[in-house]
């Protein structure tokens, strides 16, 4: 039987990559709206695939929240108060640093859903453990694609 703590925990561990989402989700339209380049329409279009399957995973990970009868994010002062990703808000990066930021960030993304998925399994939270190799998945996926577009 999953004890409150554990839940409590998974449920903020869950918050924090909500927010993560939102924030590299908005990074990663930041960049397909001021990539500049020779590569401009190959990463124009990337930058808007990888956003939105970045944005069709909030409505997933907030309603594992819900599930576990916690409150989810509310809007973007919490969103910038849990995530562990940066904002960029420059919108001058060459298409490189666009490139290699996103990167990292997706790396960091499998960071935070290892953590997400160690607290599904001590909460005893089998759907988010599930999801969580998914969504490693994806988040690897994107960091491949990034990576091997630097060459
Ligand atoms: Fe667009």
């Amino acid at each position: 039987m999953p004890n409150h703590n554990a839940t409590a925990a998974l449920t903020d561990s869950l918050n924090g990559l909500l927010a993560d989402l939102f924030t590299l989700y908005l990074k990663t339209k930041n960049f397909h709206w001021h990539v500049r380049g020779p590569q401009f329409r190959d990463l124009h279009l990337l930058f808007d695939e990888q956003a939105a399957e970045i944005f069709a995973l909030t409505d997933i990970v907030a309603e594992r929240v819900r599930k576990n009868g916690a409150p989810a994010l509310t809007g973007i002062a919490a969103i910038a108060q849990k995530a562990r990703i940066a904002d960029q808000p420059r919108a001058d990066l060459t298409a490189a640093e666009m490139i290699a930021e996103l990167r990292d960030d997706n790396a960091t993304l499998v960071d935070v859903i290892r953590e997400v998925k160690a607290a599904a399994t001590a909460a005893g939270d089998n759907a988010t453990d599930g999801f969580a190799d998914d969504w490693t998945d994806q988040a690897q996926q994107r960091r491949w694609f990034l990576e091997s577009t630097l060459g």
